[in-house]
């Protein structure tokens, strides 16, 4: 096994993870571990903008107000505040390292409009390419560093006297790395990948939550997964995100006759709350209609948007018609990895940002555009925070290897996938989520120790874990709240009000009925 140490491992390579390691790289060395290519990010294919309070008419109290409305009052007030108060300072910050937000030709900054967000606040870069323009910009610098070591998959993080000091690897030819650090950061991102119709970069599938669940992490929230209303759909599949910003700048979600789908369902209409749309969207097609986006109202829809142009010409989708056709899909997780305002998880040494953390900002469904806008703050709060405590913790040299944990039979990886739509998706009652559970935790029972498993099984092991993670959560969760929508507990309840699910590392138990109010 290769060996190797650094001050600080950063799992993942979306923006929160490159922009924390650059932050560090000033002071510390650091290492960037991705599991295929450094783009492979969820931030790199983020189309909609950054959302921050930057007008002199706005306000981040309005943009905090938007933010639990559209969290469902579930949002950690602190840190909300923590978030929007940061929006400005993030993107001065962003500027300095070089990166462009579209502006008018006066100068002044282009402003969009998102979902559930009471006015335009949101930038841009290139119309709709805003992360690609965004990871471009880090990248290179963190590149120019020798950050960065891609198709490095983690696959245990290596604990000692109970604290993170390094991780397990294996990369793309099968050889195994132990990495030791004085500190890990954990950016995997969220787990949208384990739902066949999703917005999400293949590689985004909870491996950081199971990482630091096997850590003995607390992990919360993990009922509330944001279901995006409009996924584009070519034969069938998921083939990438229409943003949202299409509907800020008029368009109308319609059915096969052209009617109008939400008219009279929310006051802010196609700008309604993602989960709103979401399920809406559901219920007509379960009933048999078509949905598409009516983009006739919109000039210049190639120049505004050219990515969405380019996943539609690729889909064979003639724009000029004005109909793109859409559907909800898996999207963000909301929960995650439960850290505390610095970012530090409940095991020492060990930090998450992003969107694996659960900082609590986003609560029961994301307001548009404050994911990358937490990435980024969040990103800071932590580098801070390693930066003024690590100077005492030495690099360990040696941890003891201990088998790992695969299953007696693994699983299809769609036969995860089926479960994860069938049962835990935009809709979810008891039934479907007891036998999600039943299905999850079953596998897991069978769980055998080895001492060198193929990545695959590890792989397997660890859905079927978050599976079980997720099911439990939105079992228990005897309410609907955001984005967890309970046909069997249609309202939000007041005993659920700010209670947070959390799990920690324990024998599992049977599967047992949650006879809550
Ligand atoms: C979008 O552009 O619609 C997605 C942006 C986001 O999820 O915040």
């Amino acid at each position: 096994m290769k060996t190797q140490k650094t001050d600080v491992l950063v799992i993942g390579s979306g923006l929160a993870g490159i922009m924390t390691a650059e932050l560090l790289s000033v002071h510390k060395n650091v290492i960037i571990f991705t599991k295929n290519r450094l783009e492979d990010s969820n931030s790199y294919l983020a189309q909609g903008g950054i959302a921050a309070a930057i007008q002199s008419e706005d306000s981040w109290y309005d943009h905090f107000l938007d933010t639990l409305q559209a969290g469902c009052y579930h949002n950690e007030p602190e840190a909300t505040q923590q978030l929007v108060e940061g929006g400005p300072d993030a993107i001065h910050r962003l500027v300095e390292l070089g990166v462009r937000f579209d502006r008018n030709d006066d100068g002044t900054y282009q402003y969009g409009q998102e979902g559930a967000h009471n006015r335009a606040r949101i930038l841009h870069i290139c119309g709709d390419a805003t992360g690609k323009h965004l990871i471009d910009t880090v990248k290179r610098r963190v590149l120019s560093h020798g950050l960065v070591q891609e198709g490095q998959t983690v696959v245990r993080l290596m604990m000692s006297r109970g604290r993170c000091v390094g991780a397990w690897s294996i990369d793309q030819n099968g050889e195994w790395t132990a990495t030791y650090a004085s500190t890990v950061i954990l950016a995997t991102g969220g787990l949208s990948g384990l739902y066949p119709f999703n917005s999400n970069a293949e590689t985004i599938t909870g491996d950081g939550i199971a990482l630091a669940y096997e850590a003995g992490a607390e992990i919360s929230d993990l009922e509330f997964i944001q279901f995006h209303p409009t996924l584009l759909v070519t034969e069938g599949k998921s083939s990438g995100l229409v943003t949202e910003a299409v509907r800020g700048q008029g368009a109308k979600l319609v059915d096969q006759d052209g009617r109008s789908l939400m008219e009279g369902e929310h006051p802010l209409e196609d700008l309604a709350p993602r989960d709103v749309v979401s399920r809406v969207l559901y219920r007509a097609r379960q009933s048999g209609k078509e949905t598409f986006l009516d983009i006739r109202g919109i000039t210049d829809f190639e120049k505004k948007f050219p990515t969405v142009t380019r996943l539609c010409r690729k889909g064979n989708i003639d724009l000029q018609e004005g109909f793109i056709p859409v559907s909800p899909g898996a999207h963000f997780t909301m929960g995650g990895i439960d850290v505390d305002r610095q970012g530090a998880t409940t095991v020492p040494n060990l930090y998450a940002v992003g969107e694996v953390a659960n900082t609590g900002v986003h609560g029961a469904n994301r307001l548009a555009s404050n994911s990358l806008l937490e990435g980024v703050v969040f990103a800071c709060e932590v580098a801070n925070s390693i930066l003024s405590n690590m100077c005492s913790v030495p690099v360990e040299r040696t941890v003891q290897w201990s088998d790992l944990p695969v299953l007696v039979q693994s699983p299809e990886f769609s036969s995860i996938q089926a479960v994860f739509n069938d049962h835990i998706g935009i809709e979810r009652n008891r039934i479907g989520l007891e036998k999600a559970v039943r299905w999850f935790e079953g596998h897991l029972t069978n769980t055998v120790y080895q001492e060198f498993p193929n990545l695959q099984d590890i792989q397997m092991y660890q859905h079927v874990l978050v599976g079980a993670l997720v099911a439990r959560s939105a079992l228990e969760r005897t309410e609907s709240r955001g984005s967890h929508y309970r046909t069997d507990h249609p309202i939000e309840k007041e005993y659920w009000r700010q209670k947070r699910i959390k799990r920690r590392k324990r024998a599992y138990e049977p599967v047992e009925s949650t006879a809550r109010p």
